[in-house]
């Protein structure tokens, strides 16, 4: 019996992904046309032994993430939960807190993924390569990335020969390796013991550093006690920096090497980079998700991979394409042109418009002739291995660096207006044109 675990986080994660994640959890945020972790679900659907999704976050759920969750249990057939935590544990501490409801049932193994990437999840490849480990703990999805951008990602030295980790560091300063963490893992339950002998010496820790301290300041050590989310300091346990560098030393850790497609979605360009990428996967796996342009009849003329949600209304003079996500309700005017873009539920788009490398909020209203672009910030194709880069808002010398073009919620865009490099949020009602600013 296998389990799946996929961390969602909380209110105040997602905070790189404004103003898009005021409006919905960004777990939900659609990619491909589908929320983010819908592809977490359908890749941990497809082992065979699988029992049970939890999903463990800590944020309040809604009415539609109450929604998503029971659909997506009654589509794939399968026990889906929401866990919630009352403050953040860090990414160990949380899976530690609910190890009755993850080892009830007595899983021989747990697949914990984190609820921000995107990849071709191979999980059963690397269900198999886990088994076929000496004693393995944890087998950690790996994958290459180039020297200079390695750093900003948890980095692995292995045993080629045995595939062991051998040296790890979260996020190093200088180049450890090139090698870097997925953030997918397999899990033996032995890990629960792992967790708890290493919360047992971090509490040792802290109460020595506490006593040598006391007679300094007593408030420093209450301090120290609580951290700002309300969770104790020896609850909070984050797996890449307190577990898996710790495995590394006594051994049990593995990293399964993949070559397929894997990104974070830390930013809003992030989801345009990864739309693409996911609508490229659906030629193998759900080539009917694929818009076509239909011959001998007339409709919107659709160019590469493009998704359309089937309530959504396009005039059949429109170009869409390619890297479209158009989600449901929506409505597109005759000729509008538009690439590289996600469009989400219920905007409107008139006549003529041009729309490029562009995130339009939910209920958007964009009047003709106007102009929404973006400046895409893709890995460099010249280098293999290039991942995207999360660049900062604001470049050192005080400018906002270009990047996708990102519309909130509800913005109402007049005719004949250009939105360049700019982000604009929620509900604002523009009446002229923007080029490289925020509009709060
Ligand atoms: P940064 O986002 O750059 O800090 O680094 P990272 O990629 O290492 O991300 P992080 O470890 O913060 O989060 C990885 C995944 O785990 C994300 O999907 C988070 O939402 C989730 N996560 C992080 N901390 C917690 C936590 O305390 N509880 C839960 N349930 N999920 C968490």
């Amino acid at each position: 019996l296998v389990k799946a675990v996929i961390l969602v986080g909380g209110p105040e994660k997602g905070t790189r992904f404004r103003p898009l994640s005021l409006d919905t959890p960004k777990p939900l945020f659609p990619v491909g046309g589908v929320p983010m972790i819908q592809h977490h679900i359908e890749a941990c659907c497809k082992i065979p032994e699988l029992k049970e999704i939890l999903l463990v976050g800590y944020f309040q759920p809604n009415e539609h993430w109450a929604q998503f969750v029971t659909t997506q249990a009654k589509l794939n057939n399968v026990v889906i939960r929401y866990l919630q935590e009352f403050a953040a544990l860090g990414t160990a501490g949380c899976i530690y807190h609910f190890r009755d409801q993850i080892l009830n049932g007595s899983p021989e193994s747990i697949v914990l993924m984190n609820g921000d990437v995107c990849a071709d999840f191979q999980l059963d490849a690397m269900l198999a390569f886990h088994r076929q480990q000496d004693r393995p703990v944890l087998t950690l999805m790996g994958t290459e990335a180039v020297h200079s951008q390695s750093v900003h990602f948890g980095c692995i030295v292995e045993n080629k020969l045995t595939h062991q980790v051998k040296h790890y560091v979260e996020k190093p300063e200088s180049y450890v390796s090139s090698l870097i963490n997925c953030g997918v893992y397999i899990l033996s339950p032995e890990i629960f013991n792992i967790i708890a002998t290493t919360i047992k010496a971090k509490t040792m820790d802290d109460l020595s550093e506490d006593f040598s301290t006391l007679s300094n300041s007593s408030s420093r050590r209450v301090s120290r006690q609580r951290s700002l989310s309300g969770a104790s300091v020896s609850e909070t346990l984050s797996l890449e920096n307190d577990l898996i560098t710790r495995l590394a030393v006594t051994g049990g850790a593995y990293v399964y090497y993949t070559q397929g497609w894997w990104s974070q979605i830390k930013t809003a360009g992030a989801a345009i980079y990864a739309n693409r990428h996911c609508l490229k996967l659906y030629h193998n796996a759900h080539p009917s998700w694929l818009a076509q342009s239909e011959k001998g009849k007339a409709g919107p003329q659709i160019i590469g991979d493009v998704f359309i949600h089937e309530s959504a209304k396009i005039h059949p003079s429109a170009v869409i394409g390619p890297n479209v996500s158009i989600l449901s309700h929506v409505e597109i005017g005759a000729g509008t042109r538009i690439r590289d873009s996600i469009i989400l539920n219920d905007v409107v788009i008139d006549e003529n418009c041009c729309i490029l490398n562009s995130i339009l909020g939910w209920g958007s209203r964009i009047g003709s002739w106007s102009r929404i672009e973006g400046t895409p910030n893709d890995p460099n194709p010249d280098k293999a291995f290039a991942k995207l880069e999360h660049m900062p808002l604001f470049s050192d010398s005080g400018f906002l660096n270009p990047s996708v073009t990102i519309l909130g919620a509800k913005v109402n865009v007049p005719s004949e207006l250009m939105v360049l490099n700019s982000i604009v949020l929620p509900n604002k009602d523009l009446s002229h044109s923007y080029k490289n600013q925020i509009i709060l």
